[in-house]
Formats: structure tokens, sequence, C-alpha cells
């Protein structure tokens, strides 16, 4: 491992408000509502809603107090979590982590690319590898809240990348020490394509 993951794995860290445990099996009815969008076991088949399916339990928890909140803006799920406690918000993250995630197909014209960014990064510029935080098989780690990337479609993980690049607006959750926004700031539009495509087709 580089310095430069080992410095930033050490800021971003093991914080954060511990939350009450889940119980998946309570969790599938209360994710009924999410089907619509996010699929029935997580998996989505639009390429624009994220697939949870197998997604950290303590990275989806995250999220959902984000969004609930409003720290991250999801305007397609505008009220829907407002009636929901702690515990609903954890069943539900254990349900969906509890999930097998399904897993697409990279676009062999820029998979090389891709795979050359996610397993090492672009020292010209400064940009640690992607495997240094969501594994070399893109799954993530689970205990420090790092997300799962593996099979996730690529318009969502293109959209992710391309709001965490923007200086205002946008996708602003990132982590307390916002790992994402200065790593983005480091890819190009090319980039993000290609690693994208990769990271659909990764297992
Ligand atoms: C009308 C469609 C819709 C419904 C219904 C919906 N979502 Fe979402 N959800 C979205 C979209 C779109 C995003 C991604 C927004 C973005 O691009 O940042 C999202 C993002 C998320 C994320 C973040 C995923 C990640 O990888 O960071 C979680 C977690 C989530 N939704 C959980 C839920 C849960 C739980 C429910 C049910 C209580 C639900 N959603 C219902 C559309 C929906
Ligand atoms: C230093 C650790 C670190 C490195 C290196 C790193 N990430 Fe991340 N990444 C994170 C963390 C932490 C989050 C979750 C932020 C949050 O909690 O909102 C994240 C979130 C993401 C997300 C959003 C996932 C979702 O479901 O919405 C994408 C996409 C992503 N990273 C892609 C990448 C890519 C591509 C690279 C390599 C160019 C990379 N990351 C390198 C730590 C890292």
């Amino acid at each position: 491992m580089n310095k430069l993951i080992v410095s930033l794995l050490l800021t971003v860290g093991i914080s954060g408000i511990a939350h009450a445990a889940g119980d998946a099996t309570a969790g599938q009815a209360k994710a009924a509502v999410c089907g619509a969008c996010h699929g029935p076991d997580g998996n989505s088949m639009a390429p624009n809603f994220p697939k949870l399916a197998g997604q950290g339990e303590r990275y989806l928890n995250k999220q959902l107090h984000d969004i609930k909140s409003g720290k991250r803006t999801v305007l397609e799920m505008t009220g829907l979590l407002t009636n929901l406690s702690d515990q609903d918000l954890a069943d539900i993250s254990a349900y969906f982590a509890s999930q097998k995630g399904s897993v697409g197909a990279a676009d062999p014209k820029v998979v090389t690319r891709g795979e050359a960014l996610f397993r090492g990064g672009d020292l010209a510029k400064g940009l640690p590898a992607c495997t240094g935080c969501h594994s070399p098989n893109g799954t993530g780690n689970a205990a420090a809240g790092f997300p799962h990337l593996g099979g996730q479609h690529a318009q969502y993980v293109g959209k992710q990348l391309t709001d965490f690049r923007k200086e205002e607006g946008g996708r602003t959750n990132d982590g307390d020490t916002k790992p994402m926004q200065s790593i983005a700031k480091k890819l190009s539009d090319e980039d993000i394509a290609a690693v994208s495509s990769y990271i659909q087709g990764l297992h």
C-alpha cells in the first residue's frame, strides 16, 4: 500500500454514531415500498436507481439517516423515510445487506483503462487506487462503512462521481472527511466513464 492510501485510510477512520442492530427478517416487510425503484431484493433494473443488494449494512444505515435528515438530497425519496424509526432503518439496512447483488457487464472498449484506474490509481495525478478502500473485488469494507461497488449500475456510479466532483450542491454527504470529493476532482469525464463501466462488470 502506498503512503497516500494509508494516510487517507487513517483520516477516514472508524467514526460515527453507533446505530441499533438491524433485523433482516423484520426489514423485508418494511422494505416493500422501496422495491418499486430498488427491486424487491435490492437489485434494481433501472440504471439510475442504485442496487442495494449486498451493500454493507453500516453504509446503508448511514445513507438512510443522511437521506432522512436531508444531508443527502434524493428527490425521488422525499417524505418516504419521515415516519421510519432508527430501528426501521436498521432493519431495512440489514435486509438489503443480506441479499445477493447481481453483476452487469463492462464495455470492452474502456475496460482496460477502467481497470488500470481502479487497481492502480494515477500516480502522476496523486490519485489513489480505488482498491485501497473499496477492496480489489469491489466489495468495499463493510465494518468501516466503505461501500460495496462491484456490479453497481455504471450510470449511477458515474453520477455519484460527477456529483462528488462538484464544488457545491450535488452529493455532499461524503463521509466525515470527504475522501471522495478530493478523489473525484482528479478524475476526467473519460476517467469517470471508464471506471464506472469497469465497476458495473466487477465481481
Ligand atoms: C421513486 C424511486 C425510489 C424509491 C421508492 C426509493 N428510492 Fe432509494 N434511491 C432512489 C434514487 C434515484 C437514489 C439515488 C439518488 C442519487 O443519484 O444520489 C436512491 C438512493 C438510495 C440509497 C443510497 C444508495 C447508495 O448506494 O448510496 C439508499 C440506501 C436508498 N435509496 C434506500 C431506499 C429505501 C430503504 C427505500 C424505501 C424505504 C427507497 N430507497 C425508496 C430512488 C428511490
Ligand atoms: C480513502 C478511501 C477511498 C478511496 C481510495 C476511494 N473511495 Fe470511494 N468511497 C469512500 C467512502 C468512505 C465512501 C462513502 C462516503 C459516504 O459515506 O457517503 C465512498 C463512496 C464511493 C462511491 C459512492 C457509492 C454509492 O453507492 O453511492 C463511489 C461510486 C466511489 N466511492 C467510487 C470510488 C472510485 C471509482 C475510487 C477510485 C478512483 C474510489 N472510490 C476511491 C472511500 C474511498
